[in-house]
């Protein structure tokens, strides 16, 4: 394993105390397992601030009510320490609005060593039942075309295409989701959709004009566009979906989707990143679940400054897909409104400077 950047020696230390108290499982080719417990060992003594990795105050701890039994929820998020303090407030919120907080287990994947990171993340939730996993990025890395948005062209980006072979076999079912996101809704409702018998679910948009995802060369090759004969098409986004594990792993939809990318490669065919492919493996072939559980575009669009509001409806998630980042317009003091909607959940804590060494 490598380093992206060396830690400091006094980080390094307390990580590599960690390394020897928690177990580490080694899973096919693409991914190496931190199994972390919460008994493991008292960060908040070691921890030490670096530049890039924030400073986040400790979630309290949240409890199971009386009438919670033990099933796991299983969910998965991808760490990237541009979007720590994403993450940091999605996993609040969940746990938040939860009746059963104690029943999560969080599947976190990265993409680079970050010890920095993971300290991060246990301290601020020193009761969270959580690992973390990574994403082979060489994977993945050659097969991307870039796309209209940089930020769209990360690997981390595609590594929700292979969650069934990165999350162990206990993980018959997960809930993926971006780190951009809040949820104000008890998230177990999400969890228990019936997939009758689909690979994913996630809320579709049939209004949108789906003709428009993918390019003119696509349309006019019937050899390609028949791939949605039969179908319904219609737009859903990746930043939240419900997912069969097994399903999809006997499938081979990974498969699948890569295929698209490599067609991609050859011919351009859409426009996007790693949202396209996954639309033409799936659109028309999902289980719908209601639009309150994926509010998105509140980021706004690719132009600079402008703001969304929310779609008429209940809301049980809100979404900051596009370009601006709430945390990012807060900080620059010019936010949209939407974005107060995401300030309760920060958990940073700005001009903390060094703890008690
Ligand atoms: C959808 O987009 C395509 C391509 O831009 C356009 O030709 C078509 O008229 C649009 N359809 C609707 C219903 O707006």
């Amino acid at each position: 394993m490598a380093f992206g950047n060396p830690p400091p020696l006094h980080g390094l230390l307390s990580f590599i105390l960690l390394f020897f108290s928690s177990s580490f499982l080694f899973h096919d080719h693409v991914a190496a397992a931190v199994t972390v417990t919460t008994t493991s060992i008292h960060l908040d003594v070691v921890r030490k601030p670096t530049p890039d990795v924030p400073i986040f105050r400790e979630a309290p701890a949240f409890r199971n009510g009386d009438e919670c039994n033990k099933e796991s929820i299983h969910i998965s998020m991808t760490l990237d320490s541009n979007y720590l303090r994403g993450t940091m407030a999605a996993v609040l919120s969940i746990l938040q609005h939860s009746s059963c907080p104690e029943n999560f287990e969080f599947h976190f994947l990265w993409a680079r060593f970050e010890p920095q990171v993971f300290l991060s993340i246990r301290s601020t939730f020193p009761y969270l039942k959580f690992k973390i996993y990574r994403f082979e990025s060489n994977r993945v890395r050659g097969k991307i075309s870039k796309s209209i948005r940089q930020a769209l062209d990360q690997p981390l980006n595609y590594a929700r295409i292979y969650l069934s072979d990165i999350l162990p076999g206990y993980v018959k079912r997960v809930i993926y989701l971006d780190s951009d996101i809040v949820v104000v809704d008890d998230i177990a409702k999400l969890w228990e959709v019936n997939l009758q018998g689909k690979v994913l679910a996630a809320p579709e948009y049939c209004h949108a004009n789906f003709t428009e995802y993918f390019t003119e060369l696509f349309w006019k090759d019937p050899e390609l566009s028949r791939t949605f004969e039969g179908r319904h098409p219609c737009y859903f986004n990746t930043g939240v979906m419900v997912m069969d594990v097994e399903k999809w792993r006997g499938g081979g939809y990974t498969q699948k989707v890569e295929h698209w990318m490599a067609v991609q490669k050859q011919k351009r065919i859409y426009h996007l990143g790693s949202l396209p492919p996954f639309l033409l493996v799936l659109a028309g072939d999902l289980k719908s679940v209601d639009h309150r559980w994926n509010q998105h575009g509140l980021g706004g669009d690719n132009l600079e400054g402008k703001c969304r509001s929310l779609h008429p409806g209940p809301i049980s998630l809100l979404h900051w897909s596009g370009k601006g980042k709430p945390w990012l317009r807060l900080d620059s003091r010019r936010p949209c409104s939407v974005d107060h909607l995401w300030a309760p959940y920060d958990l940073y804590r700005p001009n903390t400077h060094s703890l008690e060494e």
